[in-house]
């Protein structure tokens, strides 16, 4: 088990590891870690110092931003900003191996919401108040400045992106990228405005504290959780490490995490842990490796008899976690958020009028479908009428012939006189 130094990082300890951004270089031999990321370029520390890889990263991406995409309404952030925002973040997670620590910047920025106070931005959520030094001075943030200062190229690349819907893309994406579910993220989040709307210190949960059931029910049930989506979140812990130089728990470094990838040292609640897996709850049911970190709050969720069950569960089925997980992530970014418009809206979902599902095969013989060249045919020829695909014309046939007959009837009289 784990010694706790001290909760309450000093403000001295705090400092020293703000100084030291998340991810320093990496070298050649640490790309032997195992993980599903996506193949990355061979890093050499003497190439790329740590803070010009970064650079490079947004330097590289910027010519993908067009700023004369716009989104059709004025929404809190702008949707193509966020879309473009989203790929600069996949470049910066394959360069520093971030994933970690940006999942817990969107934690805790969302972490603090309180189901009980109404008004926003007293009730806290994700409002992107943990970009205040006065928030990230509480002991719980500890060591995420470096995150904020990872992501703050990106917000300075895309002003029309909040700071609340640029923490919670950064951390669903690095979910994602790391192997985890599709997290069903809505965006649209207002800003808290200044340092006076950061919430108070002591929302978040404490990883030792006298009794941890019943502590994580008190701070996640404030936040409209439940013991499901309480376990199936503290699985995110599958990612990252505890570093005793900030939060006061874990090892310095263990067999895992000597190497990096990222700043070496910190003990990791997983041996791969930049794979989203379920490899957390296997770890803790099993405790076979001393190298790999449980806090208090873990380990209560094999032993309180309702976490119990779920846990249980995860361990043994990766997809029920995968399910749970990404649901849970999704209302955990969502709640006390104000979002504009109200409902938010998605970055995945199709935009404008969706195309008319074709029918046109409806009227061929039913044996064999249309070539899609031939139903684009159909339909120019429908539409050059006024018609659509799916629908007859809207033509009286009877009426058309009686037409045609008087017309007749009239030519045949005109002529016979
Ligand atoms: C259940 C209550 C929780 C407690 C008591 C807790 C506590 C902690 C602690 C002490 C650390 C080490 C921080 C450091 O030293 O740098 C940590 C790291 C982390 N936490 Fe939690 N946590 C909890 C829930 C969560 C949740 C809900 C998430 C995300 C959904 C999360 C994601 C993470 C991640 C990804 C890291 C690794 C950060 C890194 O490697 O830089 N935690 N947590």
């Amino acid at each position: 088990m784990a010694a706790r130094l001290s909760l309450t990082s000093s403000p001295s300890s705090v400092t020293a590891a703000n100084t030291r951004l998340d991810s320093p270089p990496i070298t050649t031999s640490r790309l032997s870690f195992s993980s599903p990321l996506r193949s990355s370029p061979i890093i050499s520390q003497s190439h790329y110092p740590f803070i010009h890889r970064n650079k490079s990263v947004i330097r590289l991406a910027r010519g993908n931003y067009s700023s004369t995409v716009s989104s059709p309404k004025c929404f809190a952030s702008n949707i193509d900003q966020l879309k473009s925002a989203r790929e600069d973040i996949k470049q910066l997670l394959e360069s520093t191996f971030c994933h970690p620590i940006l999942v817990r910047l969107g934690w805790h920025d969302a972490g603090t919401f309180n189901k009980n106070i109404e008004e926003w931005p007293q009730r806290g959520g994700a409002n992107g108040s943990l970009r205040f030094e006065i928030e990230q001075k509480h002991a719980a943030n500890a060591g995420l400045v470096n995150a904020v200062k990872l992501l703050q190229p990106i917000k300075d690349k895309y002003p029309g992106v909040t700071y609340a819907d640029l923490f919670q893309l950064a951390s669903a994406t690095a979910v994602e990228e790391a192997g985890g579910p599709k997290i069903p993220m809505k965006y649209g989040r207002v800003d808290a405005s200044g340092p006076e709307q950061c919430p108070e210190e002591g929302r978040l949960p404490d990883a030792g504290p006298p009794s941890p059931a019943a502590h994580l029910r008190d701070v996640f049930y404030r936040m409209g959780l439940n013991d499901k989506e309480i376990v199936a979140l503290s699985g995110a812990h599958t990612l990252g490490r505890s570093r005793p130089e900030r939060s006061g728990w874990g090892k310095p470094e263990t067999k895992y995490t000597k190497d990096g990838p990222g700043a070496p040292g910190g003990q990791s609640w997983t041996a791969q842990w930049l794979k989203f897996d379920n490899s957390y709850f296997k770890d803790i049911k099993e405790r076979r490796d001393a190298d790999l970190l449980v806090l208090p709050t873990d380990a209560v969720l094999f032993e309180d008899p309702a976490f119990k069950v779920y846990a249980e569960k995860y361990a043994e089925d990766q997809k029920a976690f995968f399910e749970d997980y990404a649901e849970a992530h999704a209302k955990l970014s969502n709640g006390g958020a104000k979002f504009d418009p109200p409902e938010g809206f998605s970055l995945d979902a199709p935009r404008g009028p969706v195309p008319e599902k074709f029918s046109a095969a409806k009227y061929s013989s039913g044996k064999r479908e249309l070539s899609d060249a031939m139903k684009e045919k159909i339909r120019a020829e429908y539409q050059a009428v006024g018609g659509s695909p799916d629908k007859p014309l809207q033509s009286n046939y009877f009426l058309n012939i009686m037409i045609v007959i008087a017309v007749l009837a009239i030519l045949t009289s005109l002529l016979g006189n």
